[in-house]
């Protein structure tokens, strides 16, 4: 295993329509761990292949309890209504953009590493992680998705994480929190974050 340099997006690779994988073989699990390692180091909640510099449609991602590696992902169902909320990205460092529009709910067929065909259904913010991820794996950020407006530095009450930010004072302008009535979601995330950051540092490995 190994940490990997996660790309900014002055990369080209960022940009590009990343290839299906077509052998499940060493060199897939071997990638799908340095994935793991690079995102826990980070400490990310997602990373998608081509942030590493391999243009693959390849993804992990772990939120809460659910925690994913994706072969080939593909969304074949969205619910309709969407949300806005505000969303950093480990490849735009010291930026977030507000009023990022994601699909409340979404099911994705994909196969794991092994290559057996998966279907996951998410949620709220693993269901906007998710689409993050599957969105880089063509080539798309987040800037893509806004206002240029919308894309402003990172404040000092704010976390940032790949597809989220959370804040870390709900006293101040409480933005998302009070738009989305998430204050409560917001603030549990925080502490599992912090938990688990905790559990990291104190060489807790999963
Ligand atoms: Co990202």
């Amino acid at each position: 295993m190994a940490l990997r340099k996660i790309l900014t997006m002055d990369y080209p690779v960022l940009r590009a329509k990343a290839k299906k994988i077509s052998r499940f073989d060493p060199w897939l699990d071997r990638l799908v761990q340095d994935m793991w390692e690079t995102m826990r180091e980070a400490p990310g909640v997602g990373l998608a292949a081509p942030q590493i510099g391999e243009s693959v449609r390849v993804l992990v991602a772990e939120y809460e309890e659910n925690k994913v590696a994706l072969v080939n992902p593909e969304i074949v169902k969205t619910s309709e209504d969407r949300e806005l909320a505000t969303e950093g990205c480990l490849s735009i460092p010291g930026y977030v953009g507000d009023n990022v529009p994601r699909s409340l709910a979404v099911t994705v067929k994909a196969r794991d590493p092994k290559g057996k065909e998966i279907r996951i259904k998410a949620e709220g913010w693993f269901a906007r992680i998710l689409q993050h991820e599957i969105d880089h794996l063509n080539g798309v950020l987040y800037i893509d998705l806004i206002d240029p407006k919308d894309v402003r530095p990172v404040s000092e009450d704010e976390i940032v994480d790949e597809g989220e930010v959370i804040e870390t004072e709900p006293s101040g302008k409480g933005k998302r929190a009070e738009k989305h009535g998430h204050e409560t979601e917001a603030k549990e995330t925080k502490d599992a974050q912090e938990a688990s950051a905790t559990s990291r540092k104190a060489g807790g490995g999963r």
